[in-house]
């Protein structure tokens, strides 16, 4: 079931988000999916602020960019020292690897890290063009960790994180719908006009492979988030 939580803006969503981390976290879960983007930075900010102890926990990241080192600013492990672990220390940290030789041998090691740590609260964002992670339209809903051929749509979405277009990477490693959808209780969060329509697609349109968020119609427990402008279509 999809619950629907319309918020006034990104502050107000970022401060009920993390009412749920934290309400759940209280309430035992150990291991969380986390996301990265610009959507969730206002989560993280409440987060940071909080005086919630992270050091019996787990998280579990959704992707990482192919080809960029961990201290690279652009690279998701950059973000999330930035945004939660520099000031909230967990216990462990899984990142996918983005400088990893053996890509699919690293997507199943990936596959067995989640399978030996059951995601608790899986947190994501989306896409304009209804991507969770980096599963581009297409995506097989029966698949694990992968690599992915990121869309021209994605790189010029991302290419405002970058100094030129030509930096961003084609690539990524993420979890696939499979992955996400084995986990116990998911948080999406949505802010602003350009997700209006990925976000209707997602709650009121067929479950399809075209629009990968449509899969979550069918997990048990999916807590929504928008502000107004991304409810507009609803
Ligand atoms: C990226 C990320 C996703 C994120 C999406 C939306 O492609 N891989 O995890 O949800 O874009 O990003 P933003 O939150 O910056 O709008």
């Amino acid at each position: 079931m999809m619950k629907v939580i319309v918020t006034e803006d990104q502050i107000e969503g970022g401060a009920k988000a993390f009412e749920i981390f934290e309400k759940g976290i209280k309430d035992g879960a150990k291991v969380l999916g986390l996301a990265t983007g610009s959507t969730p930075e206002t989560l993280y900010q409440n987060w940071v602020k909080s005086d919630l102890n992270c050091s019996g926990l787990t998280s579990i990241n959704l992707d990482e960019y192919v080809g960029l080192k961990p201290d690279n600013p652009q690279s998701y492990h950059y973000f999330m020292q930035k945004h939660l672990f520099d000031k909230k220390p967990f216990k462990k940290t899984y990142i996918p690897d983005g400088m990893a030789k053996d890509i699919p041998a690293f997507c199943k090691k990936y596959d067995q890290i989640i399978k030996d740590n059951p995601i608790d609260i899986q947190l994501l964002g989306i896409g304009r063009n209804g991507h969770i992670a980096f599963n581009e339209p297409g995506t097989s809903f029966e698949i694990g960790t992968h690599e992915v051929k990121l869309t021209e749509n994605t790189i010029k979405a991302n290419s405002r994180f970058f100094d030129n277009i030509d930096e961003v990477p084609k690539s990524a490693i993420c979890m696939g719908p499979a992955n996400i959808m084995a986990s116990k209780k998911i948080v999406l969060m949505a802010f602003g006009e350009k997700k209006a329509h990925a976000v209707k697609e997602m709650i009121e349109g067929p479950i399809t492979e075209d629009v990968p968020a449509s899969i979550l119609q069918k997990h048990a427990d999916v807590t929504v988030i928008v502000d107004k402008a991304a409810a507009k279509e609803l």
